[in-house]
């Protein structure tokens, strides 16, 4: 496949391009579509622009070769408490949920969603630049609370988070770094930011001494507004989790502020669950936190943490808040029960078992000596490279009834693939095993690298 796809590692050099490429003039269409004639079919041709399309057509191309092994596009017939799933009419133990806590199958989290539903509805229609129904603000405070922080700010997701909150943190004449591995939703916001006319500059590796020189180098020339750093808190193919402390030390000497999309920590790292920054710095004080309502949470949605007068600044400075839709009221409820839960006794019980689950599983792979990557999240990936082997890895465990997600590139580097383990609190521990048996047996019919390779623990 390595020579099929492109040889080398594009993912830096594709986003390098894509973020400071100059628009191609509208004139250079050495591959345009010829012009329609008044007969032609729009949709046809859009089609068949569409499929013309380079990258559209590798996508494709991917798929058609990969249709047995690459297990994307999956249909889930039936699911149970316990992750066991039917696909196709396999019963597989599913390893590929990121509702971490398994609170969507907790009774107390769907009655509080039916009940809203009664008293609000499904939706509220309206932007929420127009209004915003009452429980909103009962669960802004609530997670501000769980959080300890002044105040929140919901979105309808981390993606809408991301590109609609980091061009209003990052204008014309402001600096914006960017963790060059970070989420592309974080890489979207950075691309709209750059045509306001925020300087942008990515950031590799991720640690406080490259920080350091590049703000240093920056800082010191003519750039004179804000500056913004913007990284994930928990890396959502790796599980890894970059060192925050020392990045967070490094930009406030510089006068700026982080900016961390803990999508993945969200409910589960740190304690009680309040996310990776806060396990760094030990508060949220000075930085800004998104977290997800759709990952641990088993809702829908996302937020920021901030003061109430950063919250009015959002409000009208990001896009997707005042130009989107909200999130339903049922699912805000449905957040208020499980912050509930997380500063509950039974919330630190709860990640506990999902840490023991975790445990269990790295242990086992550290054992087997297969190269583990992240270990302080609910995402433990196992490297593969080969974008052929890691789909054919993924296929086999799924014939021995074990689904995880491979994951190749673009979501990785080329030939970074990984098997990407999603652990859940509703895991039984048989299953947990069963897949570590599965994996030793993996590990001789594919000859999978071992631990030290590839950058792993
Ligand atoms: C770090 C990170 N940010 C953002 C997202 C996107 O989140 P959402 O589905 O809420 O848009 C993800 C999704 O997995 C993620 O891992």
């Amino acid at each position: 496949m390595g020579n099929r796809m492109a040889t080398r590692d594009q993912t830096a050099e594709h986003r390098r391009d894509s973020l400071q490429r100059p628009a191609k003039p509208l004139n250079n269409r050495a591959h345009a579509t010829p012009r329609p004639t008044a007969a032609a079919d729009p949709v046809k041709n859009l089609t068949d622009r569409l499929n013309r399309d380079r990258h559209t057509r590798l996508a494709l191309m991917f798929l058609e070769q990969y249709s047995e092994i690459h297990l994307k596009d999956l249909v889930i017939d039936k699911m149970d408490d316990r992750r066991r799933i039917v696909i196709g009419g396999y019963e597989l133990a599913n390893f590929g949920s990121d509702s971490f806590l398994g609170l969507d199958r907790d009774p107390r989290i769907q009655k509080a969603m039916v009940e809203a539903v009664g008293c609000w509805g499904t939706h509220n229609g309206a932007s929420r630049a127009f209004s915003s129904v009452e429980l909103c603000t009962r669960a802004e405070q609530r997670l501000a609370r769980w959080l300890g922080v002044e105040d929140t700010l919901i979105f309808p997701s981390v993606t809408l988070a991301n590109v609609g909150l980091i061009p209003a943190l990052a204008g014309d004449g402001d600096l914006l770094v960017v963790d060059r591995l970070s989420h592309d939703s974080v890489q979207q916001g950075a691309k709209i930011a750059a045509a306001n006319g925020a300087v942008i500059k990515e950031l590799q590796p991720c640690c406080a001494q490259a920080l350091d020189g590049l703000l240093d180098g920056l800082l010191d020339g003519e750039l004179e507004g804000g500056c913004v750093v913007a990284v994930d808190g928990v890396y959502s193919m790796t599980g890894k989790i970059p060192p925050l402390a020392e990045l967070d030390e490094a930009v406030r000497r510089h006068g700026g502020i982080l900016y961390v999309d803990d999508a993945h920590g969200t409910a589960v790292v740190g304690q009680r669950g309040r996310g990776a920054a806060h396990m760094a710095l030990g508060s949220l004080d000075g930085v800004l936190m998104v977290g997800s309502l759709s990952k641990a949470f088993s809702c829908m949605g996302a937020f920021v943490t901030c003061t109430h007068e950063l919250k009015d600044l959002f409000k009208v400075r990001s896009s997707t808040f005042i130009f989107g839709g909200p999130v339903p009221p049922p699912y805000l409820a449905a957040v208020c029960a499980v912050c509930d839960i997380l500063d509950s006794p039974e919330g630190d019980k709860l990640i506990d078992t999902l840490r023991s689950r975790i445990r269990r599983l790295t242990d086992g792979i550290r054992s087997l000596g297969l190269p583990l990557l992240g270990d302080r999240s609910p995402i433990i990936s196992v490297a593969v490279g080969d974008i052929e082997q890691t789909l054919e890895a993924g296929k086999w465990l799924f014939d021995r009834g074990y689904y995880v997600q491979s994951a190749t590139y673009p979501a990785v580097p080329i030939n970074a693939g990984v098997l990407r383990i999603q652990v859940n609190a509703n895991h039984c521990v048989e299953a947990i095993d069963g897949l570590l048996n599965a994996l030793e047996d993996l590990q001789k019919e594919f000859n999978l690298p071992v631990s030290g390779s590839n950058g792993t623990a």
